[in-house]
């Protein structure tokens, strides 16, 4: 069965371009990302690889550990790294995992058949510090992910699993956010100081509560 949004991120074991890893050694009791690329030496990958890894320092100041996987063996993934550094003026910094078996891809459902029998849709997981998967993106081979997004999705998934607000359509760090509708204005104005803004009832607005 696949994998939904609340279960737990199975644990693994894998060979990777920075040893072995166990899954959750790695992610230790931060956030985690893990996501999937169809091939080795394909174009939309290597820019893909390429800016996780312009980005490290943003995901380190999140407390986030990345991880990507790819099908083929590490021979293969040890070149491919090469490539990446070179064409895209960077040193690649996160474990690539070596899944020639599938036993990742398997495990989180990244073959999709009716996409491709033999590689992995570009999925993409966030791990919270609870090992519980609090978002899942999918995109086809052909569509590179927008890391602008991931980066703005991690930012409300650490900001609501601690405040009790939510993040509006096209939210950014830094934007006002919505008091969840369980805590009635009385309350939500006690509880955040900065301001309560109520458009309706059930909507209402206050400034960032963590900045
Ligand atoms: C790529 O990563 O460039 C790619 C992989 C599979 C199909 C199309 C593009």
């Amino acid at each position: 069965m696949s994998l939904r949004l609340g279960d737990i991120a199975p644990n693994f074991k894998a060979q990777t371009t920075q040893g072995e890893i166990d899954f959750y050694e790695y992610l230790g009791d931060g956030w985690g990302i893990l996501f999937s690329h169809p091939a080795d030496y394909t174009p939309v990958c290597t820019t893909e690889l390429g800016r996780t890894a312009h980005l490290a320092e943003e995901f380190r100041r999140r407390n986030t550990k990345v991880l990507a996987i790819s099908v083929d063996p590490l021979d293969k993934h040890l070149g491919w790294v090469q490539d990446i550094n070179e064409t895209q003026n960077t040193t690649v910094n996160f474990p690539i995992i070596a899944d020639p078996d599938r036993h990742v891809a398997t495990l989180y459902d990244m073959i999709h058949p009716n996409a491709s029998e033999n590689f992995t849709v570009r999925s993409l997981f966030i791990i919270g510090p609870d090992k519980r998967i609090k978002l899942i993106i999918t995109y086809p081979a052909s569509t590179g992910r927008n890391f602008e997004e991931v980066l703005r999705v991690l930012d409300s998934l650490q900001l609501t699993a601690y405040h009790s607000v939510a993040t509006p359509a096209d939210w950014k760090h830094g934007e006002d956010v919505i008091v969840v509708p369980s805590i009635p204005t009385e309350e939500a104005v006690q509880k955040f100081p900065k301001g309560v803004k109520e458009i309706k009832p059930y909507l209402r607005y206050t400034p960032q509560p963590n900045l």
